[in-house]
């Protein structure tokens, strides 16, 4: 079992190891920094995730003497939004969920995201436990605090800011997880590897899908306390973690999210780095593994949509200030530069891909 500390302004921590779903009410009383007057837990999860493991998690806290309740919502990124949320606060208020009370999130992202704006914002601010299911959750989004719903006017335009009191990170949960799923997960695990670890990223050729589960995802989740730290808000040094998603989010925005989020940022990162390459920014060695990893893990490198037409998605982004951009630009396996550059810069560059 591993311990990774988040030094946010509201700490926390990461308990990473196998078989941890039947422990978890002795490690959230350990680690979660709990007021004595917790009494309930109530654990959030979806209809896949549930049926699977709700059970063992409501057995453990159950055991540690918590009254507890399962919400569960319909699988899917449909269920991220107001009306779920909304329907999630009422079982609160009408469970008398008090302030000292406890929300589990168990599944993947999408609870995640949901279960965590609940708690953000419920009584202006209860605790909350990640319990990601999915490899992009054991990765990405269990750590670092950003939770929101989608609007009908875009992804994760109502959110905050706010951190778990404890992520229990039990990557045996992923076994049952569907193999495209996995896959797409694998994408953001690529990603770090080109970003900051070159070690990692050689792990990943050589193992590729069959990699070590506990090693990959702790130098993930260090990786992503690094940047997080220094940036909670997402105010610039977040911005290395957008590295593929630029193209990628255009993509997926094509497809009509046919394209999966992972498959989405495993294009945009080739694109980026045969790019790179052909601007002498990295080595053409350099794009040829990212390139090369990519494939292995059956991860698409290229798609079927035209730089004009990724283009106009791109100038539509209602997230973006003006017109300039920061692109994450990989110079060799484990080192990424920023470059601001306006979206026809952005678009020159991209094309000059060979
Ligand atoms: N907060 C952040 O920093 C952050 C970062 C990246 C992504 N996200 C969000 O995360 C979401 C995507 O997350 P995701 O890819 O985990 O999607 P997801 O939560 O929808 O899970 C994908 C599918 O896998 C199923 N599943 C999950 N774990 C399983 C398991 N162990 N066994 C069987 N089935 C399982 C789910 O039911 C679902 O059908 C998006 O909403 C995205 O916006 C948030
Ligand atoms: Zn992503």
């Amino acid at each position: 079992m591993k311990l990774i500390d988040i030094n946010t302004a509201a700490p926390y921590r990461v308990v990473l190891g196998e078989d941890l779903a039947g422990s978890c009410g002795t490690l959230i009383q350990l680690h979660a920094g709990l007021s004595e007057n917790a009494k309930t837990a109530v654990i959030v999860t979806d209809d896949n995730v549930g049926p699977l493991y709700a059970g063992t998690v409501e057995e453990a806290l159950t055991e540690e003497g918590f009254r507890v309740l399962v919400y569960t919502v319909p699988h899917g990124e449909a269920s991220k939004n107001l009306t779920t949320y909304g329907k999630l606060l009422g079982f609160l208020a009408d469970n008398e969920v008090t302030r000292t009370d406890f929300i589990a999130a168990l599944g993947g992202g999408m609870v995640g995201d949901l279960a965590g704006f609940a708690a953000a914002t419920y009584l202006r601010g209860i605790r909350y436990i990640q319990i990601p299911t999915s490899l992009l959750a054991a990765v990405d989004s269990s750590v670092g605090g950003k939770t929101a719903v989608d609007l009908p006017n875009g992804k994760n335009l109502a959110g905050a800011f706010y951190q778990p009191s404890l992520v229990i990170c039990s990557p045996d949960m992923l076994r049952t997880l569907p193999e495209e799923e996995f896959t797409a997960g694998c994408a953001e695990v690529i990603k770090y590897g080109v970003l900051g670890d070159e070690q990692l990223f050689a792990h990943l050729e050589r193992f590729a899908g069959d990699f070590d589960r506990e090693y990959v995802i702790s130098r993930c989740i260090e990786m992503k306390r690094d940047i997080v730290v220094q940036d909670e808000h997402d105010l610039g040094g977040r911005q290395v973690l957008n590295l593929g998603h630029t193209l990628g989010h255009a993509a997926e925005q094509l497809s009509n999210y046919s394209l999966s989020h992972g498959m989405a940022v495993s294009v945009g990162m080739a694109a980026v780095a045969e790019a790179a390459a052909s601007a002498g920014i990295c080595s053409g060695e350099c794009a040829g593994r990212i390139r090369n990893v990519l494939k292995r893990f059956g991860l698409p490198v290229s798609c079927e949509y035209s730089m004009d037409d990724l283009y106009e998605v791109m100038c539509r982004d209602k997230k973006r200030k003006g017109n300039m951009i920061s692109l994450v630009i990989p110079k060799r396996i484990g080192a990424c530069e920023i470059r601001k550059m306006s979206l026809q810069e952005m678009k020159s560059f991209l094309e000059s891909a060979s």
